[in-house]
């Protein structure tokens, strides 16, 4: 694969000068969703399906890039003293929102590149291809400019990247996910403060199943930002009658209960519902995994999933279909939609030995239902972005 890539970038850039390869990984969400824009616990981690680059430092101020995800687009050229977002560059906008975020952050950017990019996570399979794609540029910049930042700033750097020039209004998990990723363990991180704990991943005999339900993604960004909006207002009416309240995430199951009644919107007391509960269960699942109780943790994703669709309603027929078929095969110890809903992926618990015949009768069963097949893949948790 990375011997393709590298032929690909000589046959378009030329074979002379010093060329580099890199890699930074996809990520799932175990547990804890949609709750990093409310100062919640999340529990990511990284994939070994990624993003690859391969690039070489140029003595201009252009970029030139390749996908070969996006082989029709050609090579599209940018400069990187003019970082506007422009639609005819389409995902090369990615490159230029990260080389944007690090000017804007003081780390000034002197030299353009070009870069010849791959990814094996499916695009809108709600794997983060685009926070994949943003931590690698992050980390192609620093080691093409000397440039040592730590890999927390790294993740708020490419999550800026997103906000302010992408205009996606998505939390920290992603990027923290993927900048922060080790082999083989989740990331159990404090959105609020950022803290973090890594919680190695030991399944036993079981394996975490990512089941894709090729729903092509419409209407996400719009449907993401309504709900953080349901959540800030919320917040601003539970902050009338307790200013402590900090962020939603702060309320335990019982103070919400106990103050629910403020929130007059039915709808948006739904959303905080998901928030704290889901919070709960998110603390929870760290504590059972530690303890070796995929069962309890099995339990908890289903959970999980039913707030999702009842309570904060980001699931669909594509997604619950997907989930109410994996929960009732043999062998399945939980399953629950991963990242921001509407589409995109689930991810179950399954015992080895019945992984074969859970792709194949899912799959039927999903094929049947809605008209198309779903893919799936056994994820294996994946390593840091890296120069490989
Ligand atoms: C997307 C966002 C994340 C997070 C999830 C939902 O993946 O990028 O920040 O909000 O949705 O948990």
């Amino acid at each position: 694969m990375v011997e393709s890539l590298i032929n690909k970038f000589k046959k378009l850039f030329g074979d002379e000068g010093e060329i580099l390869k890199f890699f930074a990984p996809g990520r799932i969400n175990l547990i804890g969703e949609h709750i990093d824009y409310n100062g919640g616990f999340v529990f990511p981690c990284a994939l070994t399906i990624g993003t690859y680059g391969i690039v070489r430092k140029r003595k201009d101020k252009k970029i030139r890039c390749y996908s070969l995800n996006f082989p029709d687009k050609g090579i599209i050229e940018a400069d990187i003293i003019d970082l506007k977002y422009k639609e005819e560059h389409n995902w090369v906008n990615y490159v230029k929102a990260v080389i944007w975020a690090f000017n804007e952050k003081g780390y000034k950017i002197e030299y353009g590149f070009d870069f010849v990019c791959f990814g094996t996570i499916p695009n809108g399979s709600g794997l983060s291809s685009s926070a994949s794609l943003e931590v690698l540029i992050s980390k192609i910049l620093m080691d093409l400019n000397d440039i040592n930042i730590d890999m927390i700033e790294v993740a708020l750097i490419s999550q800026f990247a997103e906000n302010k020039f992408i205009g996606v209004n998505c939390g920290i998990m992603d990027q923290f996910a993927i900048a922060m990723a080790k082999k083989d363990n989740a990331i159990f991180l404090n959105t609020n403060s950022l803290e973090y704990r890594y919680a190695p991943i030991n399944l036993k005999d079981m394996k975490i199943v990512i089941s894709n339900t090729n729903k092509k993604r419409e209407l996400s960004d719009s449907k993401y930002n309504e709900r953080r909006k349901e959540c800030e207002n919320s917040l601003i009416e539970l902050k009338k009658i307790n200013k402590n309240i900090e962020t939603l995430a702060d309320l335990t199951p019982k103070e919400f209960e106990e103050i629910k009644y403020t929130i007059k919107n039915e709808t948006w007391q739904k959303r905080v519902k998901h928030v704290v509960y889901e919070n709960d269960r998110t603390k929870k699942a760290y504590k059972y995994l530690q303890e070796n109780n995929i069962e309890k943790f099995g339990e908890l994703l289903n959970l999980s999933h039913k707030s999702l669709k009842e309570d904060y309603e980001v699931t669909g027929i594509e997604l619950d279909t997907l989930v109410e078929i994996s929960c009732n095969q043999e062998g399945v110890l939980g399953s629950r939609m991963t990242g921001a809903g509407f589409g995109g992926c689930t991810l179950s618990i399954v015992k080895e030995e019945y992984v074969e015949k859970f792709i194949e009768n899912v799959g039927k069963a999903y094929r049947e239902k809605i008209g198309y097949d779903a893919d799936f893949y056994v994820a294996e948790i994946g390593d840091a972005p890296k120069q490989i």
